[in-house]
């Protein structure tokens, strides 16, 4: 329990960046194993659970590309991202803007139409019966190559009306944004938000090339771009949101000690970061763990927390009239 649970349970708040494969936890895993009659290398909760255990993000992603192989049917790819609206309704997350990774099912055999329907068919319920609005992210992964996105991009032509943005995630190291600069002029010109992961473990480079060089929308993680002061001057011109997610941060070993995160330094500095569970199935913590680590390592101010929630809103892609909503609700909530 942080010092201030009580007001960052009452804040309602956007999730922006979420994979949701990344929300697969291993009680479901196990059960939808047993259903496709897959076989899995955990026998047990405890086995699983041991396995999460990283050093940085190329052992997370090698147990996490293992872990949604047992995903093969819509049903299997709804009861996912279900048991996820489910869970975040008690974070008080009231919308979410969610990746998805859709070569690492197609790779597998599995039809893009399976993966997207699940997902969409769950989002809409999570709209209906739990009140969460939410925006669907495809996301490349950067270890393909660019052609393999523009294969990726062609397959999922008769779902692009449902998706908002595209992303760019995986290995980071190896793979800069410009790699991509052809497949994003694409996915820019078709009228897609761009969403790049850049700086997580990759340097500042990467998050100028992302901003400077492709115009992303959003930039995911960000970290390193502190090192850079330039960089850090656009961020704050621009006003480019940065998902931060302290809980993945330290499981990956992007960080040693919550201590040294770049958050608060970020609302000081007047740049738009937000707070993200990234995957909290692996990472030990959804939308409130998150804020309740990173509030406890920074001491951070009510005002600040309150920023942070605001900020989930100003950067999300709903309309203007859609944010000015939310964030008066946040107003009636400080001060109620
Ligand atoms: N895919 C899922 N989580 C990721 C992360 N934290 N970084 C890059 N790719 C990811
Ligand atoms: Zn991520």
């Amino acid at each position: 329990m942080s010092a201030h649970s009580d007001l960052i349970a009452r804040l309602p708040k956007a999730e922006l960046h979420l994979h949701i494969e990344g929300s697969f936890e291993p009680e479901l895993m196990m059960a939808i194993a047993e259903r496709n009659r897959i076989d899995i290398p955990f026998k047990t909760l405890e086995e699983a659970k041991a396995a999460y255990d990283f050093s940085n993000l190329q052992e997370f992603l090698d147990i996490y590309y293992q872990g949604m192989n047992v995903l093969r049917t819509e049903q299997d790819f709804h009861d996912m991202t279900w048991a996820y609206l489910e869970r975040v309704r008690q974070d008080n997350v009231v919308h979410v803007e969610m990746f998805f990774d859709p070569q690492a099912h197609t790779e597998r055999g599995v039809p893009f139409g399976v993966v997207a329907e699940g997902i969409l068919a769950a989002l809409k319920r999570g709209e209906a019966e739990l009140g969460i609005t939410s925006e669907l992210i495809m996301s490349f992964l950067r270890h393909l190559s660019e052609g393999d996105g523009f294969v990726l991009l062609d397959e999922s032509i008769p779902w692009h009306e449902h998706f908002i943005g595209v992303g760019l995630d995986s290995s980071e190291v190896g793979h800069p944004p410009l790699k991509f600069k052809g497949l994003f002029e694409r996915c820019r010109e078709l009228g897609f938000k761009l969403c790049l992961h850049a700086g997580e473990e990759g340097p500042p480079e990467y998050v100028r090339e992302a901003l400077l060089d492709i115009g992303a929308d959003r930039i995911d993680h960000g970290n390193r771009a502190m090192e850079d002061p330039a960089l850090i001057q656009v961020l704050r011109d621009t006003q480019t949101p940065l998902t931060n997610c302290p809980l993945s941060n330290l499981s990956l070993c992007v960080l040693d000690d919550l201590k040294k995160s770049p958050v608060k330094t970020q609302l000081e500095e007047g740049l738009l970061v937000c707070v993200n569970s990234d995957d909290p199935a692996y990472f030990g913590g959804y939308m409130n763990q998150n804020y309740e680590a990173i509030t406890d390592a920074l001491d951070l101010s009510a005002d600040q927390i309150i920023q942070l929630a605001r900020n989930s809103f100003t950067g999300s892609f709903l309309s203007q009239s859609q944010k000015d909503l939310h964030l008066s609700e946040i107003d009636r909530v400080i001060a109620g």
